[in-house]
Protein backbone atom coordinates (compact mmCIF):
# COMPACT_ATOMS: atom_id res chain seq x y z
CA UNK A 1 0.00 0.00 0.00
CA UNK A 2 1.14 3.51 -0.67
CA UNK A 3 0.93 5.88 1.87
CA UNK A 4 0.84 9.69 2.00
CA UNK A 5 3.66 11.54 3.87
CA UNK A 6 0.85 11.87 6.45
CA UNK A 7 0.19 8.14 6.29
CA UNK A 8 4.20 7.34 6.35
CA UNK A 9 5.05 9.56 9.51
CA UNK A 10 2.02 9.10 11.93
CA UNK A 11 0.90 5.49 10.57
CA UNK A 12 4.34 3.62 11.33
CA UNK A 13 5.30 2.44 14.84
CA UNK A 14 6.20 5.14 17.28
CA UNK A 15 7.44 5.11 20.61
CA UNK A 16 4.07 6.15 22.00
CA UNK A 17 2.38 3.35 20.72
CA UNK A 18 4.87 0.85 22.03
CA UNK A 19 4.18 1.98 25.36
CA UNK A 20 -0.04 2.21 24.95
CA UNK A 21 0.62 -1.53 23.25
CA UNK A 22 2.87 -2.82 26.49
CA UNK A 23 -0.04 -1.26 28.59
CA UNK A 24 -2.75 -2.96 26.64
CA UNK A 25 -0.61 -6.17 26.97
CA UNK A 26 -0.20 -5.89 30.40
CA UNK A 27 -3.76 -5.71 31.09
CA UNK A 28 -4.24 -8.92 29.29
CA UNK A 29 -1.76 -10.53 30.63
CA UNK A 30 -2.31 -11.07 34.64
CA UNK A 31 1.34 -12.13 35.27
CA UNK A 32 3.06 -8.70 33.28
CA UNK A 33 4.42 -6.42 35.74
CA UNK A 34 3.16 -3.38 34.68
CA UNK A 35 6.13 -0.47 35.65
CA UNK A 36 5.63 1.11 32.20
CA UNK A 37 2.43 2.86 31.46
CA UNK A 38 1.12 6.08 32.19
CA UNK A 39 -2.31 4.52 34.14
CA UNK A 40 -2.62 6.33 37.19
CA UNK A 41 -3.23 4.12 40.30
CA UNK A 42 -6.79 3.37 40.96
CA UNK A 43 -7.14 4.83 44.24
CA UNK A 44 -10.42 3.74 46.93
CA UNK A 45 -11.44 6.59 48.07
CA UNK A 46 -11.49 8.50 44.28
CA UNK A 47 -13.09 5.17 43.23
CA UNK A 48 -15.44 5.08 45.53
CA UNK A 49 -16.43 8.71 45.11
CA UNK A 50 -16.78 8.42 41.42
CA UNK A 51 -18.78 5.24 41.86
CA UNK A 52 -21.20 7.61 43.65
CA UNK A 53 -20.93 10.55 41.36
CA UNK A 54 -21.61 8.60 38.74
CA UNK A 55 -24.98 7.14 40.32
CA UNK A 56 -26.35 10.34 41.02
CA UNK A 57 -25.60 11.60 37.76
CA UNK A 58 -27.58 8.22 36.05
CA UNK A 59 -30.32 8.41 38.85
CA UNK A 60 -31.01 12.72 37.70
CA UNK A 61 -30.98 11.78 34.19
CA UNK A 62 -27.94 13.96 33.22
CA UNK A 63 -25.57 11.22 32.20
CA UNK A 64 -27.54 10.25 29.32
CA UNK A 65 -28.75 13.54 28.01
CA UNK A 66 -24.86 14.32 27.86
CA UNK A 67 -24.23 11.43 25.77
CA UNK A 68 -27.33 12.13 23.82
CA UNK A 69 -26.22 15.09 22.72
CA UNK A 70 -23.27 16.80 20.64
CA UNK A 71 -21.67 19.91 22.82
CA UNK A 72 -20.40 22.83 21.20
CA UNK A 73 -16.31 22.58 19.15
CA UNK A 74 -14.93 24.19 22.05
CA UNK A 75 -16.53 21.82 24.57
CA UNK A 76 -19.35 21.55 27.42
CA UNK A 77 -20.77 25.12 28.16
CA UNK A 78 -21.42 24.29 32.26
CA UNK A 79 -17.73 22.98 32.90
CA UNK A 80 -15.87 25.73 31.05
CA UNK A 81 -17.70 28.44 33.03
CA UNK A 82 -17.55 26.14 36.23
CA UNK A 83 -13.91 26.18 35.54
CA UNK A 84 -13.02 29.34 34.68
CA UNK A 85 -15.14 30.50 37.81
CA UNK A 86 -12.90 28.02 39.73
CA UNK A 87 -9.62 29.06 38.52
CA UNK A 88 -10.57 32.99 38.90
CA UNK A 89 -11.30 32.62 42.23
CA UNK A 90 -8.30 30.06 43.31
CA UNK A 91 -5.52 31.90 41.46
CA UNK A 92 -6.84 35.37 40.71
CA UNK A 93 -6.14 34.87 36.76
CA UNK A 94 -8.35 37.20 34.48
CA UNK A 95 -9.61 34.11 33.09
CA UNK A 96 -13.20 33.91 31.29
CA UNK A 97 -15.07 31.26 29.52
CA UNK A 98 -13.23 32.54 25.99
CA UNK A 99 -9.89 31.24 27.26
CA UNK A 100 -10.79 27.61 27.45
CA UNK A 101 -10.93 24.61 24.80
CA UNK A 102 -11.61 21.51 25.88
CA UNK A 103 -10.45 18.40 23.94
CA UNK A 104 -10.72 14.41 23.87
CA UNK A 105 -7.42 14.54 26.52
CA UNK A 106 -4.84 16.72 26.18
CA UNK A 107 -2.66 14.49 23.77
CA UNK A 108 -4.83 15.79 21.05
CA UNK A 109 -4.68 19.32 22.33
CA UNK A 110 -0.61 19.06 22.11
CA UNK A 111 -0.87 17.52 18.72
CA UNK A 112 -3.66 20.43 17.76
CA UNK A 113 -1.48 23.09 19.39
CA UNK A 114 2.09 21.89 18.17
CA UNK A 115 1.21 21.62 14.69
CA UNK A 116 -0.57 25.44 14.98
CA UNK A 117 2.29 26.93 16.13
CA UNK A 118 4.98 25.09 14.11
CA UNK A 119 5.73 23.02 11.29
CA UNK A 120 5.89 24.76 7.23
CA UNK A 121 4.22 28.33 7.18
CA UNK A 122 2.65 29.35 4.18
CA UNK A 123 5.57 31.93 3.37
CA UNK A 124 7.65 29.27 3.21
CA UNK A 125 9.38 29.48 6.90
CA UNK A 126 9.74 26.40 9.07
CA UNK A 127 9.59 26.34 12.85
CA UNK A 128 9.65 23.97 15.52
CA UNK A 129 8.85 23.47 19.24
CA UNK A 130 11.52 24.51 21.87
CA UNK A 131 11.84 21.82 24.57
CA UNK A 132 14.07 23.73 27.19
CA UNK A 133 14.98 20.45 29.09
CA UNK A 134 14.95 16.87 27.49
CA UNK A 135 14.03 14.31 29.04
CA UNK A 136 10.71 15.30 27.75
CA UNK A 137 7.21 13.30 27.79
CA UNK A 138 7.11 11.17 24.78
CA UNK A 139 4.19 11.49 23.64
CA UNK A 140 5.42 15.12 22.31
CA UNK A 141 8.03 13.31 19.83
CA UNK A 142 5.60 11.81 17.55
CA UNK A 143 2.93 14.47 17.53
CA UNK A 144 4.35 16.80 14.39
CA UNK A 145 3.31 16.55 10.66
CA UNK A 146 6.24 18.06 9.97
CA UNK A 147 9.67 15.86 10.35
CA UNK A 148 12.13 17.06 12.72
CA UNK A 149 9.72 19.45 14.34
CA UNK A 150 11.14 19.33 17.81
CA UNK A 151 14.06 20.64 19.34
CA UNK A 152 15.48 20.23 22.72
CA UNK A 153 18.23 20.97 25.14
CA UNK A 154 20.22 18.53 27.46
CA UNK A 155 19.70 19.68 30.99
CA UNK A 156 23.10 20.04 33.73
CA UNK A 157 22.27 18.08 36.49
CA UNK A 158 22.82 18.73 40.30
CA UNK A 159 23.80 15.84 42.35
CA UNK A 160 22.00 15.71 45.22
CA UNK A 161 22.77 13.32 49.13
CA UNK A 162 21.56 9.96 48.73
CA UNK A 163 21.96 8.99 45.33
CA UNK A 164 19.39 11.57 43.80
CA UNK A 165 19.90 13.99 41.13
CA UNK A 166 17.82 16.57 39.81
CA UNK A 167 17.73 18.36 35.84
CA UNK A 168 17.89 22.06 35.64
CA UNK A 169 17.25 24.01 32.24
CA UNK A 170 20.61 24.94 30.73
CA UNK A 171 19.82 28.70 30.21
CA UNK A 172 23.05 29.52 28.45
CA UNK A 173 22.47 26.70 25.83
CA UNK A 174 18.95 27.57 25.00
CA UNK A 175 19.16 29.10 21.88
CA UNK A 176 15.87 30.73 20.40
CA UNK A 177 15.72 32.44 16.98
CA UNK A 178 12.88 33.15 14.47
CA UNK A 179 13.00 28.96 13.56
CA UNK A 180 10.71 28.83 17.31
CA UNK A 181 6.83 28.60 16.78
CA UNK A 182 6.74 27.80 21.07
CA UNK A 183 8.03 26.26 23.68
CA UNK A 184 6.94 23.27 25.75
CA UNK A 185 7.58 21.89 29.55
CA UNK A 186 5.62 19.64 31.00
CA UNK A 187 5.98 20.35 34.77
CA UNK A 188 5.42 18.22 36.58
CA UNK A 189 7.72 16.37 33.78
CA UNK A 190 7.22 13.16 32.38
CA UNK A 191 9.14 11.21 32.78
CA UNK A 192 11.45 11.95 35.76
CA UNK A 193 9.37 13.36 38.26
CA UNK A 194 11.15 17.03 38.11
CA UNK A 195 9.32 20.49 38.92
CA UNK A 196 10.46 23.32 36.95
CA UNK A 197 11.50 25.92 39.76
CA UNK A 198 9.24 29.15 39.55
CA UNK A 199 12.95 31.02 38.83
CA UNK A 200 13.24 28.91 35.75
CA UNK A 201 9.60 29.22 34.62
CA UNK A 202 9.88 32.78 35.03
CA UNK A 203 12.64 32.86 32.79
CA UNK A 204 11.07 30.90 30.17
CA UNK A 205 8.06 33.34 30.15
CA UNK A 206 10.19 36.47 29.75
CA UNK A 207 12.43 34.61 26.69
CA UNK A 208 8.94 33.71 25.05
CA UNK A 209 7.61 37.17 25.65
CA UNK A 210 11.05 38.52 24.02
CA UNK A 211 10.92 36.29 20.71
CA UNK A 212 6.91 36.66 20.56
CA UNK A 213 5.99 32.77 20.82
CA UNK A 214 3.95 31.57 23.65
CA UNK A 215 5.13 29.11 26.36
CA UNK A 216 3.40 25.68 26.56
CA UNK A 217 3.40 24.13 30.30
CA UNK A 218 1.92 21.29 30.17
CA UNK A 219 0.01 21.18 33.68
CA UNK A 220 -1.02 17.21 33.38
CA UNK A 221 -0.27 16.18 36.82
CA UNK A 222 0.26 19.96 38.33
CA UNK A 223 -1.99 22.51 40.54
CA UNK A 224 -4.68 22.70 41.38
CA UNK A 225 -5.51 19.16 39.98
CA UNK A 226 -4.43 16.52 40.29
CA UNK A 227 -2.33 18.32 42.79
CA UNK A 228 0.39 15.54 42.61
CA UNK A 229 3.24 17.84 43.18
CA UNK A 230 5.30 17.54 46.09
CA UNK A 231 6.96 21.05 45.69
CA UNK A 232 5.58 24.47 47.07
CA UNK A 233 5.61 26.05 43.20
CA UNK A 234 3.72 29.04 42.22
CA UNK A 235 1.00 28.36 39.76
CA UNK A 236 1.61 29.97 36.48
CA UNK A 237 -0.85 32.03 33.45
CA UNK A 238 -0.49 34.93 31.71
CA UNK A 239 -2.40 35.93 28.32
CA UNK A 240 1.16 34.30 26.50
CA UNK A 241 0.83 30.80 28.18
CA UNK A 242 -0.84 28.32 27.65
CA UNK A 243 -1.70 25.59 30.01
CA UNK A 244 -2.80 22.43 29.40
CA UNK A 245 -4.73 20.36 31.53
CA UNK A 246 -5.92 17.28 31.95
CA UNK A 247 -8.64 14.68 33.84
CA UNK A 248 -6.59 11.83 33.07
CA UNK A 249 -4.62 11.87 35.93
CA UNK A 250 -7.37 12.62 38.55
CA UNK A 251 -8.30 9.05 37.74
CA UNK A 252 -10.45 9.49 34.56
CA UNK A 253 -8.25 8.69 31.79
CA UNK A 254 -10.87 6.76 29.87
CA UNK A 255 -13.12 9.80 29.66
CA UNK A 256 -10.28 11.54 27.61
CA UNK A 257 -10.61 14.87 28.40
CA UNK A 258 -8.40 17.45 28.15
CA UNK A 259 -8.26 21.27 29.04
CA UNK A 260 -6.64 24.27 27.51
CA UNK A 261 -6.29 27.80 28.98
CA UNK A 262 -4.95 30.12 26.40
CA UNK A 263 -5.66 33.68 25.20
CA UNK A 264 -8.74 33.76 22.64
CA UNK A 265 -7.01 33.62 19.32
CA UNK A 266 -5.50 30.61 20.62
CA UNK A 267 -8.89 29.34 21.82
CA UNK A 268 -10.56 29.80 18.74
CA UNK A 269 -8.17 28.74 16.50
CA UNK A 270 -8.15 25.33 18.60
CA UNK A 271 -12.07 25.23 18.75
CA UNK A 272 -11.74 25.54 14.84
CA UNK A 273 -9.28 22.62 14.85
CA UNK A 274 -11.54 20.37 17.10
CA UNK A 275 -14.39 21.22 14.74
CA UNK A 276 -13.00 20.02 11.69
CA UNK A 277 -11.37 16.48 13.62
CA UNK A 278 -13.75 15.48 15.91
CA UNK A 279 -17.14 17.89 15.67
CA UNK A 280 -17.23 18.12 19.37
CA UNK A 281 -15.30 16.73 22.28
CA UNK A 282 -16.73 14.03 24.20
CA UNK A 283 -19.43 14.92 26.70
CA UNK A 284 -18.52 12.82 29.47
CA UNK A 285 -15.55 14.12 31.20
CA UNK A 286 -17.02 17.71 31.25
CA UNK A 287 -20.24 16.30 33.19
CA UNK A 288 -18.04 14.69 35.65
CA UNK A 289 -15.72 17.33 36.10
CA UNK A 290 -18.66 20.08 36.11
CA UNK A 291 -20.28 18.00 38.95
CA UNK A 292 -16.93 18.25 41.01
CA UNK A 293 -16.45 21.75 40.99
CA UNK A 294 -20.40 21.93 42.17
CA UNK A 295 -20.06 20.01 44.76
CA UNK A 296 -16.58 21.25 45.68
CA UNK A 297 -14.51 17.98 45.79
CA UNK A 298 -12.14 18.82 42.86
CA UNK A 299 -9.65 20.85 44.46
CA UNK A 300 -10.29 18.89 48.09
CA UNK A 301 -9.54 15.28 46.66
CA UNK A 302 -6.72 16.47 44.85
CA UNK A 303 -5.25 18.09 47.77
CA UNK A 304 -6.57 15.74 50.59
CA UNK A 305 -6.56 11.92 48.57
CA UNK A 306 -4.66 12.02 45.51
CA UNK A 307 -1.72 14.40 46.60
CA UNK A 308 -0.72 12.23 49.97
CA UNK A 309 -1.62 8.79 48.14
CA UNK A 310 1.32 9.71 45.78
CA UNK A 311 3.87 11.76 47.59
CA UNK A 312 3.74 8.58 50.13
CA UNK A 313 4.36 5.79 47.39
CA UNK A 314 7.34 7.72 45.71
CA UNK A 315 9.18 7.68 48.57
CA UNK A 316 8.41 4.69 49.66
CA UNK A 317 9.08 3.22 46.15
CA UNK A 318 12.29 5.08 45.52
CA UNK A 319 13.81 4.07 49.15
CA UNK A 320 12.79 -0.26 48.00
CA UNK A 321 14.82 0.73 45.09
CA UNK A 322 17.87 2.18 46.59
CA UNK A 323 18.17 -0.69 48.87
CA UNK A 324 17.46 -3.47 46.52
CA UNK A 325 20.35 -1.90 44.13
CA UNK A 326 23.36 -1.08 46.41
CA UNK A 327 25.36 0.52 44.10
CA UNK A 328 26.76 4.01 43.91
CA UNK A 329 26.28 4.15 39.93
CA UNK A 330 22.47 3.98 40.71
CA UNK A 331 20.84 7.06 41.11
CA UNK A 332 17.10 8.41 41.30
CA UNK A 333 15.82 11.68 40.10
CA UNK A 334 14.18 13.40 43.01
CA UNK A 335 11.10 12.70 42.79
CA UNK A 336 9.14 16.01 42.92
CA UNK A 337 6.14 15.13 41.06
CA UNK A 338 4.41 12.99 38.46
CA UNK A 339 3.53 9.14 38.36
CA UNK A 340 7.10 7.75 37.62
CA UNK A 341 10.14 7.47 39.11
CA UNK A 342 13.17 8.08 36.66
CA UNK A 343 16.58 5.77 37.38
CA UNK A 344 20.15 6.41 36.06
CA UNK A 345 22.26 3.64 35.87
CA UNK A 346 25.78 5.41 35.17
CA UNK A 347 28.21 3.56 33.41
CA UNK A 348 25.74 1.05 32.46
CA UNK A 349 27.19 -1.45 29.85
CA UNK A 350 24.10 -2.01 27.98
CA UNK A 351 21.72 0.38 26.55
CA UNK A 352 18.57 1.45 27.75
CA UNK A 353 16.60 0.03 25.42
CA UNK A 354 18.28 -3.31 25.57
CA UNK A 355 17.82 -3.28 29.31
CA UNK A 356 13.95 -2.91 28.11
CA UNK A 357 13.87 -5.77 26.42
CA UNK A 358 15.74 -8.33 28.91
CA UNK A 359 13.39 -6.93 31.31
CA UNK A 360 10.60 -7.69 29.37
CA UNK A 361 11.14 -11.38 28.61
CA UNK A 362 10.80 -11.63 32.13
CA UNK A 363 7.85 -10.28 32.43
CA UNK A 364 8.77 -6.92 33.91
CA UNK A 365 7.89 -3.85 31.69
CA UNK A 366 9.42 -0.41 32.04
CA UNK A 367 10.02 2.10 29.29
CA UNK A 368 13.45 2.70 28.03
CA UNK A 369 14.87 6.26 28.33
CA UNK A 370 15.94 6.87 25.21
CA UNK A 371 12.55 7.76 24.25
CA UNK A 372 12.33 10.75 26.22
CA UNK A 373 15.20 12.39 24.72
CA UNK A 374 13.67 14.21 21.95
CA UNK A 375 15.51 15.44 19.11
CA UNK A 376 18.65 15.22 20.74
CA UNK A 377 21.11 11.93 19.63
CA UNK A 378 24.72 12.63 20.72
CA UNK A 379 26.60 9.57 20.57
CA UNK A 380 29.38 11.16 22.94
CA UNK A 381 26.22 11.99 25.81
CA UNK A 382 25.47 7.99 27.02
CA UNK A 383 23.30 9.64 30.01
CA UNK A 384 20.66 9.37 27.18
CA UNK A 385 21.06 5.51 26.94
CA UNK A 386 21.43 5.01 30.57
CA UNK A 387 17.71 5.94 32.13
CA UNK A 388 14.62 4.08 32.69
CA UNK A 389 11.06 5.39 33.46
CA UNK A 390 9.21 3.45 36.02
CA UNK A 391 5.79 4.41 36.92
CA UNK A 392 5.60 3.82 40.86
CA UNK A 393 1.84 3.43 41.33
CA UNK A 394 0.75 -0.04 40.77
CA UNK A 395 0.18 -2.58 42.89
CA UNK A 396 2.47 -3.03 45.49
CA UNK A 397 3.59 -6.68 45.55
CA UNK A 398 3.75 -6.48 41.49
CA UNK A 399 6.35 -3.12 42.19
CA UNK A 400 8.36 -5.03 44.73
CA UNK A 401 8.63 -8.27 42.49
CA UNK A 402 9.59 -5.90 39.65
CA UNK A 403 12.35 -4.01 41.39
CA UNK A 404 13.98 -7.81 42.52
CA UNK A 405 14.26 -8.20 38.60
CA UNK A 406 15.30 -5.07 37.92
CA UNK A 407 18.39 -5.48 39.97
CA UNK A 408 18.72 -8.68 39.27
CA UNK A 409 19.44 -7.68 35.38
CA UNK A 410 21.31 -4.35 36.43
CA UNK A 411 23.64 -6.15 38.47
CA UNK A 412 23.87 -9.19 35.73
CA UNK A 413 24.46 -5.97 33.19
CA UNK A 414 26.95 -4.46 35.09
CA UNK A 415 29.04 -7.78 35.64
CA UNK A 416 29.36 -8.34 31.94
CA UNK A 417 30.69 -4.86 31.69
C1 LIG B 1 3.00 14.96 30.66
C2 LIG B 1 1.78 14.42 30.01
N1 LIG B 1 1.10 15.22 29.19
C3 LIG B 1 0.00 14.80 28.54
C4 LIG B 1 -0.46 13.51 28.71
C5 LIG B 1 -1.68 13.10 27.96
O1 LIG B 1 -2.72 12.73 28.82
P1 LIG B 1 -4.24 12.69 28.38
O2 LIG B 1 -4.31 12.67 26.88
O3 LIG B 1 -4.77 11.45 29.00
O4 LIG B 1 -4.86 13.95 28.93
C6 LIG B 1 0.22 12.64 29.55
C7 LIG B 1 -0.24 11.24 29.72
O5 LIG B 1 0.37 10.41 30.33
C8 LIG B 1 1.37 13.11 30.22
O6 LIG B 1 2.07 12.32 31.03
Amino acid sequence: MDYSSFGNKLGRFSGITQLMDDLNEGLTNPDAIMLGGGNPARIPEMQDHFDKLNQRLLESGALTKAMMNYDGPQGKDSFISSLATLLRDTYGWPITEKNISLSNGSQSAFFNLFNLLAGEFDDGRSKKILLPLAPEYIGYADSGLANNMFTSVKPTIEQLPNRRFKYHVDFDALRIDDSIGAICVSRPTNPTGNVLTDSEISQLDTLAREHDIPLIIDNAYGVPFPDIIFEPVTPFWNDNTILCMSLSKLGLPGVRCGIVIANEAITTALTNITGVLNLAPSSIGPLLGNALIEEQQLLELSSTVIKPYYQAKALKVSQWLLNAIDDERFQIHKPEGAIFLWLWFDELPISANELYQRLKKRGVLIVPGEHFFIGIDDPNWPHQRQCVRMNYVQDEDDIQRGIAIIAEEVQRAYAEG
